[in-house]
């Protein structure tokens, strides 16, 4: 395999007033959030599913933060954003600007504009300390966002039961879980809320399986469509 696979991460904030104008260590706690998710370390204690939990053994550095005052003070999902600073060759880009209308954040799939690629969060969703906002406030936004980025599907496929995520091993799902349920049942399985693709909080969140990691590898590898940083 390609062992560990460091991605350097450029960070826009992008804020309206001081507030949005998230500190140095904000972002540095959503940096350590990703790598603990993405290395299995973060010891949840979430356990519905807890022999699935995988190593997906991918570091993420913080190369740059940059901040721009705009008046904008909610951004939409339009990647009217990315105007204001494009996605950064070579580099997970992340755009902390606030969203609005409810929506934590959002993602572009492999594949798509590079001037775009990357995700947005908002930034009461990003981060541990700071402004970050209960339920909200374990990182987990950029998690399940960065998920979407190595083409990670939710967890019940956006769709019934029948309709999938392309992944073997997480269990069928016909709907989002919010807050934290516990386990509950749709598909004739229990659903994996603690997966970092559902919708629960951030503390009933702690995984990605190894079908999921074996997906956002793939896209990683040599001609794969984000290979950069493996070639
Ligand atoms: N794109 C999703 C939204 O905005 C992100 C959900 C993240 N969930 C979480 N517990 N942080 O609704
Ligand atoms: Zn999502
Ligand atoms: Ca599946």
């Amino acid at each position: 395999g390609l062992g560990s696979i460091n991605i350097p991460v450029y960070v826009y904030v992008i804020y309206a007033n001081s507030v949005q104008n998230i500190s140095d260590s904000q972002v540095n706690s959503q940096i350590a959030v990703l790598n603990a998710d993405f290395n299995d370390t973060n010891f949840s204690d979430v356990n519905t599913y807890p022999e699935r939990g995988a190593d997906v053994d991918i570091t993420f550095t913080l190369a740059t933060i940059d901040r721009r005052a705009n008046s904008t003070s909610q951004w939409g999902t339009n990647d009217a954003v990315k105007s204001i600073y494009p996605a950064q060759p070579g580099h997970l880009t992340i755009w902390v600007a606030n969203i609005g209308g409810g929506i934590l954040g959002y993602a572009q799939f492999p594949g798509g504009n590079a001037s775009t690629d990357g995700v947005v969060v908002s930034p009461q969703y990003f981060g541990t300390n700071g402004t970050a906002t209960a339920p909200f406030d374990e990182g987990r936004t950029t998690t399940h966002e960065v998920g979407h980025w190595l083409n990670l599907r939710h967890i019940w496929g956006d769709g019934r039961c029948n309709r999938d995520d392309f992944v073997d091993d997480t269990p069928k799902s016909d709907r989002p879980n919010y807050g934290c349920p516990g386990q509950v049942s749709h598909c004739r399985s229990i659903d994996m809320t603690e997966n970092y693709m559902d919708y629960t909080d951030d503390g009933c969140m702690g995984l990605f399986t190894q079908g999921q990691k074996e997906r956002m590898r793939s896209v990683l590898a040599p001609g794969g469509p984000r290979d950069e940083y493996t070639t």
